[in-house]
Protein backbone atom coordinates (compact mmCIF):
# COMPACT_ATOMS: atom_id res chain seq x y z
CA UNK A 1 0.00 0.00 0.00
CA UNK A 2 2.76 2.24 0.01
CA UNK A 3 2.85 5.08 -1.69
CA UNK A 4 -0.59 4.40 -3.15
CA UNK A 5 -3.13 7.47 -3.77
CA UNK A 6 -6.28 6.62 -2.34
CA UNK A 7 -9.40 10.01 -2.37
CA UNK A 8 -11.42 8.78 0.87
CA UNK A 9 -15.29 9.75 0.28
CA UNK A 10 -17.03 10.56 3.46
CA UNK A 11 -21.09 11.04 3.17
CA UNK A 12 -24.00 11.91 5.81
CA UNK A 13 -24.30 8.49 7.42
CA UNK A 14 -23.67 7.43 11.15
CA UNK A 15 -20.79 5.05 10.19
CA UNK A 16 -19.06 8.04 8.99
CA UNK A 17 -17.40 7.48 12.69
CA UNK A 18 -15.85 4.17 11.44
CA UNK A 19 -14.23 5.68 8.57
CA UNK A 20 -11.84 7.33 11.39
CA UNK A 21 -10.29 4.10 11.82
CA UNK A 22 -10.42 3.15 7.92
CA UNK A 23 -8.23 6.55 7.92
CA UNK A 24 -6.06 5.48 10.29
CA UNK A 25 -5.28 1.99 9.05
CA UNK A 26 -5.05 2.92 5.50
CA UNK A 27 -2.24 5.77 6.73
CA UNK A 28 -0.38 3.16 8.82
CA UNK A 29 -0.05 1.06 5.78
CA UNK A 30 1.60 3.75 3.96
CA UNK A 31 -1.13 4.84 1.97
CA UNK A 32 -1.33 8.68 0.99
CA UNK A 33 -4.79 9.63 1.51
CA UNK A 34 -7.15 12.45 0.82
CA UNK A 35 -10.30 12.60 2.34
CA UNK A 36 -13.43 14.25 0.63
CA UNK A 37 -16.45 15.02 2.40
CA UNK A 38 -20.13 15.83 1.43
CA UNK A 39 -21.86 18.69 3.08
CA UNK A 40 -23.84 16.75 5.24
CA UNK A 41 -20.83 14.42 6.42
CA UNK A 42 -19.45 16.99 7.98
CA UNK A 43 -22.81 16.92 10.73
CA UNK A 44 -21.41 13.45 11.58
CA UNK A 45 -17.50 13.95 12.28
CA UNK A 46 -15.95 17.38 11.89
CA UNK A 47 -13.33 17.36 8.79
CA UNK A 48 -10.59 18.58 11.54
CA UNK A 49 -10.24 14.99 12.28
CA UNK A 50 -9.94 13.90 9.10
CA UNK A 51 -7.47 16.60 8.06
CA UNK A 52 -5.56 15.78 10.98
CA UNK A 53 -5.18 12.19 10.67
CA UNK A 54 -4.44 12.01 7.04
CA UNK A 55 -1.98 15.24 7.62
CA UNK A 56 -4.15 16.95 4.68
CA UNK A 57 -6.61 19.43 4.46
CA UNK A 58 -10.38 18.24 3.70
CA UNK A 59 -12.03 18.83 0.61
CA UNK A 60 -15.50 19.35 0.71
CA UNK A 61 -16.42 22.59 -1.33
CA UNK A 62 -15.56 23.72 -5.01
CA UNK A 63 -14.07 26.83 -3.66
CA UNK A 64 -11.98 27.60 -0.26
CA UNK A 65 -14.79 30.29 1.18
CA UNK A 66 -12.76 33.17 2.14
CA UNK A 67 -9.35 32.73 -0.49
CA UNK A 68 -11.48 32.08 -3.71
CA UNK A 69 -9.15 29.22 -4.09
CA UNK A 70 -10.48 26.43 -6.58
CA UNK A 71 -10.64 22.84 -6.19
CA UNK A 72 -10.10 20.72 -8.68
CA UNK A 73 -11.98 17.20 -9.18
CA UNK A 74 -10.42 16.82 -12.34
CA UNK A 75 -6.75 16.96 -10.55
CA UNK A 76 -8.41 14.75 -7.90
CA UNK A 77 -9.51 12.23 -9.86
CA UNK A 78 -6.10 12.02 -11.99
CA UNK A 79 -3.97 11.91 -9.02
CA UNK A 80 -6.38 8.78 -7.00
CA UNK A 81 -5.12 5.32 -7.90
CA UNK A 82 -8.62 4.29 -6.10
CA UNK A 83 -11.20 6.41 -4.86
CA UNK A 84 -13.05 4.76 -1.51
CA UNK A 85 -16.30 6.34 -0.79
CA UNK A 86 -17.29 4.81 2.83
CA UNK A 87 -19.95 5.39 4.37
CA UNK A 88 -21.76 5.46 1.18
CA UNK A 89 -25.13 6.38 1.64
CA UNK A 90 -28.17 5.89 -0.44
CA UNK A 91 -28.73 9.70 -1.62
CA UNK A 92 -24.95 9.51 -2.66
CA UNK A 93 -25.67 5.94 -4.51
CA UNK A 94 -28.19 7.56 -6.49
CA UNK A 95 -26.17 10.11 -7.27
CA UNK A 96 -23.20 8.24 -8.60
CA UNK A 97 -25.71 5.63 -10.38
CA UNK A 98 -26.80 8.75 -12.32
CA UNK A 99 -24.44 11.27 -12.82
CA UNK A 100 -26.06 14.05 -10.51
CA UNK A 101 -22.82 16.02 -10.03
CA UNK A 102 -23.72 18.48 -7.16
CA UNK A 103 -20.80 18.31 -5.14
CA UNK A 104 -17.19 17.61 -4.79
CA UNK A 105 -17.40 13.98 -4.32
CA UNK A 106 -19.91 12.96 -7.34
CA UNK A 107 -18.07 15.52 -9.21
CA UNK A 108 -14.43 13.60 -8.18
CA UNK A 109 -16.17 10.08 -8.78
CA UNK A 110 -17.16 11.29 -11.93
CA UNK A 111 -13.83 12.33 -12.60
CA UNK A 112 -12.13 9.42 -11.92
CA UNK A 113 -10.00 7.61 -13.82
CA UNK A 114 -8.96 4.75 -11.94
CA UNK A 115 -11.77 2.05 -10.19
CA UNK A 116 -13.97 2.97 -7.17
CA UNK A 117 -14.53 1.41 -3.94
CA UNK A 118 -18.10 1.92 -2.30
CA UNK A 119 -19.06 0.84 0.94
CA UNK A 120 -22.75 1.16 1.60
CA UNK A 121 -24.24 2.09 4.86
CA UNK A 122 -27.77 2.32 5.22
CA UNK A 123 -30.84 1.03 7.22
CA UNK A 124 -32.12 -2.51 6.01
CA UNK A 125 -35.31 -0.92 4.06
CA UNK A 126 -33.19 1.76 1.96
CA UNK A 127 -31.01 -1.01 1.20
CA UNK A 128 -33.64 -3.68 0.63
CA UNK A 129 -35.89 -1.01 -1.74
CA UNK A 130 -35.54 -1.61 -5.74
CA UNK A 131 -34.39 1.93 -6.34
CA UNK A 132 -31.21 1.05 -4.36
CA UNK A 133 -30.18 -2.29 -5.68
CA UNK A 134 -31.19 -0.50 -8.85
CA UNK A 135 -27.97 1.79 -8.51
CA UNK A 136 -25.98 -0.47 -7.15
CA UNK A 137 -26.85 -3.06 -10.16
CA UNK A 138 -25.71 -0.10 -12.35
CA UNK A 139 -22.99 1.09 -9.99
CA UNK A 140 -22.12 -3.00 -10.53
CA UNK A 141 -22.57 -2.60 -14.38
CA UNK A 142 -20.41 0.84 -14.33
CA UNK A 143 -17.02 -1.33 -12.48
CA UNK A 144 -17.54 -0.26 -9.31
CA UNK A 145 -16.40 -2.72 -6.55
CA UNK A 146 -19.01 -2.72 -4.11
CA UNK A 147 -18.08 -3.82 -0.42
CA UNK A 148 -21.20 -5.55 0.75
CA UNK A 149 -22.57 -4.29 3.88
CA UNK A 150 -23.04 -6.20 6.68
CA UNK A 151 -26.17 -7.28 9.18
CA UNK A 152 -26.68 -6.74 12.58
CA UNK A 153 -27.82 -4.12 15.02
CA UNK A 154 -28.17 -0.73 12.89
CA UNK A 155 -28.77 3.18 14.10
CA UNK A 156 -32.27 3.13 13.75
CA UNK A 157 -32.19 0.06 16.37
CA UNK A 158 -33.96 -2.43 13.37
CA UNK A 159 -31.48 -5.49 12.89
CA UNK A 160 -31.06 -6.58 8.98
CA UNK A 161 -28.59 -5.63 6.80
CA UNK A 162 -27.62 -2.40 5.76
CA UNK A 163 -24.75 -1.86 8.07
CA UNK A 164 -20.96 -0.73 6.63
CA UNK A 165 -18.37 -3.22 6.57
CA UNK A 166 -15.91 -2.88 9.46
CA UNK A 167 -13.13 -0.83 8.50
CA UNK A 168 -10.62 -3.66 8.94
CA UNK A 169 -12.92 -5.40 6.14
CA UNK A 170 -12.51 -2.52 4.05
CA UNK A 171 -8.87 -2.18 4.06
CA UNK A 172 -8.45 -6.08 3.31
CA UNK A 173 -10.60 -5.61 0.24
CA UNK A 174 -8.45 -2.50 -0.72
CA UNK A 175 -5.44 -4.44 -0.25
CA UNK A 176 -6.73 -7.32 -1.92
CA UNK A 177 -7.35 -5.39 -5.19
CA UNK A 178 -3.81 -3.72 -5.24
CA UNK A 179 -2.26 -7.07 -4.79
CA UNK A 180 -4.26 -8.67 -7.22
CA UNK A 181 -4.10 -5.67 -9.46
CA UNK A 182 -0.62 -6.36 -11.10
CA UNK A 183 -0.43 -9.96 -10.63
CA UNK A 184 0.65 -10.62 -14.31
CA UNK A 185 3.29 -8.54 -14.63
CA UNK A 186 5.40 -9.57 -17.05
CA UNK A 187 3.24 -11.48 -19.18
CA UNK A 188 2.41 -10.90 -22.70
CA UNK A 189 -0.87 -11.91 -23.42
CA UNK A 190 -2.88 -11.83 -26.63
CA UNK A 191 -7.04 -11.67 -27.07
CA UNK A 192 -8.43 -11.96 -30.38
CA UNK A 193 -12.30 -9.97 -30.55
CA UNK A 194 -15.24 -9.03 -32.49
CA UNK A 195 -16.62 -10.51 -35.83
CA UNK A 196 -14.79 -10.99 -38.72
CA UNK A 197 -15.94 -9.61 -41.99
CA UNK A 198 -15.64 -12.06 -45.19
CA UNK A 199 -16.07 -9.71 -47.85
CA UNK A 200 -18.41 -10.64 -51.48
CA UNK A 201 -17.64 -7.36 -53.16
CA UNK A 202 -16.04 -4.05 -52.53
CA UNK A 203 -19.61 -2.99 -50.91
CA UNK A 204 -20.82 -6.36 -49.25
CA UNK A 205 -19.77 -8.87 -47.17
CA UNK A 206 -20.88 -11.93 -44.79
CA UNK A 207 -20.92 -11.01 -40.98
CA UNK A 208 -22.01 -11.41 -37.73
CA UNK A 209 -23.59 -9.29 -34.35
CA UNK A 210 -20.33 -9.53 -32.66
CA UNK A 211 -20.19 -6.24 -30.69
CA UNK A 212 -16.55 -7.40 -29.51
CA UNK A 213 -17.13 -6.02 -26.08
CA UNK A 214 -15.86 -9.72 -24.07
CA UNK A 215 -13.05 -9.07 -25.95
CA UNK A 216 -12.15 -5.93 -25.18
CA UNK A 217 -13.02 -6.24 -21.26
CA UNK A 218 -10.58 -9.06 -21.24
CA UNK A 219 -8.53 -7.05 -22.62
CA UNK A 220 -8.87 -4.20 -20.08
CA UNK A 221 -8.31 -6.82 -17.10
CA UNK A 222 -4.88 -8.40 -18.47
CA UNK A 223 -3.59 -4.95 -18.96
CA UNK A 224 -5.01 -3.99 -15.68
CA UNK A 225 -3.50 -6.80 -14.13
CA UNK A 226 -0.14 -5.91 -15.28
CA UNK A 227 0.15 -8.09 -18.49
CA UNK A 228 1.38 -6.92 -21.87
CA UNK A 229 -1.75 -7.07 -24.21
CA UNK A 230 -2.39 -7.24 -27.82
CA UNK A 231 -6.03 -6.96 -29.45
CA UNK A 232 -6.37 -8.64 -32.51
CA UNK A 233 -9.98 -6.98 -33.02
CA UNK A 234 -12.36 -7.28 -36.33
CA UNK A 235 -14.48 -4.49 -37.02
CA UNK A 236 -15.97 -3.10 -33.75
CA UNK A 237 -17.19 -0.47 -32.61
CA UNK A 238 -15.25 0.62 -29.52
CA UNK A 239 -12.34 2.38 -27.95
CA UNK A 240 -9.39 0.08 -27.42
CA UNK A 241 -9.38 0.55 -23.19
CA UNK A 242 -5.83 1.40 -22.65
CA UNK A 243 -3.14 3.22 -24.15
CA UNK A 244 -0.89 0.77 -23.30
CA UNK A 245 -2.84 -2.20 -24.91
CA UNK A 246 -1.50 -2.58 -28.46
CA UNK A 247 -4.36 -2.58 -30.47
CA UNK A 248 -4.09 -5.00 -34.01
CA UNK A 249 -7.38 -3.84 -36.35
CA UNK A 250 -8.01 -6.96 -39.04
CA UNK A 251 -11.19 -7.69 -41.10
CA UNK A 252 -11.41 -10.69 -42.81
CA UNK A 253 -11.02 -14.45 -40.65
CA UNK A 254 -7.41 -14.84 -43.20
CA UNK A 255 -6.29 -11.63 -41.64
CA UNK A 256 -6.63 -12.30 -38.14
CA UNK A 257 -5.54 -15.72 -38.54
CA UNK A 258 -2.06 -14.07 -40.23
CA UNK A 259 -2.00 -11.74 -37.55
CA UNK A 260 -2.24 -14.39 -34.79
CA UNK A 261 0.24 -16.61 -35.87
CA UNK A 262 2.75 -14.18 -35.80
CA UNK A 263 3.11 -13.28 -32.64
CA UNK A 264 1.23 -16.27 -31.00
CA UNK A 265 4.83 -17.57 -30.19
CA UNK A 266 6.02 -14.25 -28.13
CA UNK A 267 2.74 -14.75 -25.65
CA UNK A 268 2.13 -16.77 -22.23
CA UNK A 269 -1.87 -16.05 -22.66
CA UNK A 270 -4.02 -16.31 -25.82
CA UNK A 271 -7.86 -15.62 -25.24
CA UNK A 272 -9.78 -16.49 -28.43
CA UNK A 273 -12.49 -14.00 -28.06
CA UNK A 274 -13.68 -13.44 -32.00
CA UNK A 275 -16.51 -14.62 -33.42
CA UNK A 276 -15.03 -15.75 -36.69
CA UNK A 277 -16.70 -16.24 -39.75
CA UNK A 278 -16.58 -20.16 -40.61
CA UNK A 279 -16.86 -19.59 -44.32
CA UNK A 280 -15.76 -17.16 -46.54
CA UNK A 281 -16.69 -16.43 -50.44
CA UNK A 282 -13.91 -18.64 -52.54
CA UNK A 283 -13.91 -15.00 -54.70
CA UNK A 284 -14.40 -11.97 -53.98
CA UNK A 285 -15.51 -9.92 -57.01
CA UNK A 286 -13.62 -6.88 -58.23
CA UNK A 287 -17.04 -4.80 -59.15
CA UNK A 288 -20.17 -4.66 -57.17
CA UNK A 289 -22.10 -7.69 -58.04
CA UNK A 290 -25.23 -6.43 -60.49
CA UNK A 291 -29.13 -7.71 -59.20
CA UNK A 292 -29.90 -9.48 -62.40
CA UNK A 293 -32.75 -11.12 -63.55
CA UNK A 294 -32.91 -13.81 -61.61
CA UNK A 295 -34.95 -14.68 -58.23
CA UNK A 296 -31.64 -17.25 -56.57
CA UNK A 297 -28.50 -15.99 -56.71
CA UNK A 298 -25.75 -18.64 -55.29
CA UNK A 299 -22.34 -17.50 -53.14
CA UNK A 300 -19.88 -20.25 -53.26
CA UNK A 301 -17.88 -20.44 -49.64
CA UNK A 302 -14.64 -21.95 -48.21
CA UNK A 303 -13.89 -22.69 -45.09
CA UNK A 304 -11.99 -20.38 -43.11
CA UNK A 305 -8.94 -21.65 -40.59
CA UNK A 306 -9.57 -22.21 -36.97
CA UNK A 307 -7.41 -19.82 -35.57
CA UNK A 308 -7.59 -21.38 -32.00
CA UNK A 309 -7.47 -24.79 -33.04
CA UNK A 310 -4.44 -24.55 -35.57
CA UNK A 311 -2.50 -22.22 -32.72
CA UNK A 312 -3.76 -24.74 -29.97
CA UNK A 313 -2.16 -27.33 -32.17
CA UNK A 314 1.43 -25.23 -31.60
CA UNK A 315 1.05 -24.69 -28.14
CA UNK A 316 4.57 -24.21 -25.92
CA UNK A 317 3.65 -23.42 -22.57
CA UNK A 318 1.08 -21.01 -23.49
CA UNK A 319 -2.29 -20.98 -21.47
CA UNK A 320 -5.30 -20.52 -24.31
CA UNK A 321 -8.70 -19.61 -23.76
CA UNK A 322 -11.50 -20.20 -25.65
CA UNK A 323 -15.02 -19.47 -26.11
CA UNK A 324 -18.03 -21.62 -26.72
CA UNK A 325 -22.13 -20.82 -27.68
CA UNK A 326 -23.62 -23.75 -27.87
CA UNK A 327 -27.96 -24.15 -28.32
CA UNK A 328 -27.78 -28.08 -27.44
CA UNK A 329 -25.95 -29.88 -25.22
CA UNK A 330 -24.21 -27.23 -23.89
CA UNK A 331 -21.42 -28.49 -21.25
CA UNK A 332 -20.75 -31.40 -23.93
CA UNK A 333 -19.97 -29.72 -27.10
CA UNK A 334 -17.58 -27.33 -24.54
CA UNK A 335 -15.86 -30.01 -22.82
CA UNK A 336 -14.99 -31.49 -26.84
CA UNK A 337 -14.23 -28.16 -27.92
CA UNK A 338 -12.08 -27.30 -24.95
CA UNK A 339 -10.46 -31.08 -25.84
CA UNK A 340 -10.45 -30.45 -30.05
CA UNK A 341 -8.80 -26.79 -29.52
CA UNK A 342 -6.62 -27.55 -27.13
CA UNK A 343 -7.92 -25.06 -24.91
CA UNK A 344 -6.56 -24.95 -21.14
CA UNK A 345 -9.81 -23.46 -20.40
CA UNK A 346 -13.11 -22.68 -22.33
CA UNK A 347 -16.09 -20.24 -21.38
CA UNK A 348 -19.09 -21.48 -21.97
CA UNK A 349 -21.67 -18.35 -22.74
CA UNK A 350 -25.20 -19.67 -21.55
CA UNK A 351 -27.96 -19.29 -24.60
CA UNK A 352 -30.50 -19.98 -22.46
CA UNK A 353 -30.57 -16.87 -20.41
CA UNK A 354 -31.93 -13.41 -21.53
CA UNK A 355 -29.22 -11.46 -19.83
CA UNK A 356 -26.22 -13.06 -22.43
CA UNK A 357 -24.86 -12.83 -25.79
CA UNK A 358 -24.12 -10.62 -28.33
CA UNK A 359 -24.44 -7.02 -28.43
CA UNK A 360 -25.36 -7.54 -24.51
CA UNK A 361 -23.74 -5.69 -21.71
CA UNK A 362 -23.72 -8.72 -19.68
CA UNK A 363 -23.17 -12.21 -19.52
CA UNK A 364 -24.26 -15.80 -18.17
CA UNK A 365 -20.43 -18.13 -18.05
CA UNK A 366 -19.54 -20.86 -17.00
CA UNK A 367 -15.79 -21.52 -16.64
CA UNK A 368 -14.52 -25.32 -17.59
CA UNK A 369 -10.51 -26.03 -17.57
CA UNK A 370 -8.87 -28.85 -18.52
CA UNK A 371 -8.85 -31.14 -14.94
CA UNK A 372 -12.79 -31.20 -15.81
CA UNK A 373 -13.24 -28.11 -13.40
CA UNK A 374 -16.67 -26.51 -13.77
CA UNK A 375 -17.16 -23.45 -12.15
CA UNK A 376 -20.87 -21.80 -12.51
CA UNK A 377 -21.66 -17.66 -12.45
CA UNK A 378 -24.32 -15.72 -12.15
CA UNK A 379 -25.15 -13.23 -14.76
CA UNK A 380 -22.75 -10.55 -14.61
CA UNK A 381 -21.36 -7.16 -16.72
CA UNK A 382 -19.31 -8.27 -19.39
CA UNK A 383 -16.52 -6.33 -17.01
CA UNK A 384 -17.27 -8.63 -13.91
CA UNK A 385 -17.05 -11.55 -16.32
CA UNK A 386 -13.63 -10.72 -17.91
CA UNK A 387 -12.10 -10.77 -14.17
CA UNK A 388 -13.39 -14.00 -13.37
CA UNK A 389 -11.58 -15.13 -16.84
CA UNK A 390 -8.71 -13.87 -15.93
CA UNK A 391 -8.67 -15.13 -12.20
CA UNK A 392 -9.01 -18.41 -14.32
CA UNK A 393 -6.00 -18.24 -16.62
CA UNK A 394 -4.18 -16.63 -13.25
CA UNK A 395 -5.45 -19.60 -10.93
CA UNK A 396 -4.71 -22.48 -14.09
CA UNK A 397 -0.96 -20.98 -14.43
CA UNK A 398 -0.52 -21.35 -10.56
CA UNK A 399 -1.71 -24.74 -10.46
CA UNK A 400 -0.03 -26.18 -13.75
O1 LIG B 1 -15.99 -23.85 -33.17
P1 LIG B 1 -16.52 -22.60 -32.55
O2 LIG B 1 -16.62 -21.46 -33.55
O3 LIG B 1 -17.75 -22.76 -31.75
O4 LIG B 1 -15.36 -22.22 -31.50
C1 LIG B 1 -15.37 -21.06 -30.78
C2 LIG B 1 -14.00 -20.74 -30.29
O5 LIG B 1 -13.01 -20.93 -31.31
C3 LIG B 1 -13.89 -19.28 -29.93
O6 LIG B 1 -12.95 -19.18 -28.89
C4 LIG B 1 -13.41 -18.64 -31.22
O7 LIG B 1 -12.73 -17.40 -30.99
C5 LIG B 1 -12.48 -19.70 -31.78
N1 LIG B 1 -12.46 -19.75 -33.25
C6 LIG B 1 -11.34 -19.35 -33.95
N2 LIG B 1 -11.29 -19.43 -35.32
C7 LIG B 1 -12.36 -19.91 -36.00
C8 LIG B 1 -13.53 -20.32 -35.31
C9 LIG B 1 -13.54 -20.21 -33.94
O8 LIG B 1 -10.36 -18.91 -33.33
N3 LIG B 1 -12.31 -20.00 -37.33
Amino acid sequence: MKGKHIVLGITGGIAAYKSVMLLRLLIKSGAEVQVVMTPSAKEFVSPVTFASLSSKPVVSEFFTANSGEWHSHVDLGLWADLMVVAPATASTIGKMANGIADNMLVTTYLSAKEDVMVAPAMDLDMWNHPGTQRNIATLEKDGVIIVQPGSGELASGLEGKGRMAEPQEILEEIKKYFNKRKDLSGLKAMVTAGPTYENIDPVRFIGNYSSGKMGYEVARELDERGAEVTLISGPVNLPVPSDSIKKIEVVSAQEMYTEAKKIFDENQIAVFAAAVADYAPVEVAENKIKRENQEEMTITLKRNPDIAASLGALKKGQTTVGFALETQNELENAKRKLHDKNFDIIVLNSMQHPQAGFMKDTNKVTIINQNGEIEDFDVKSKRAVAKDIVDAIKKWREND
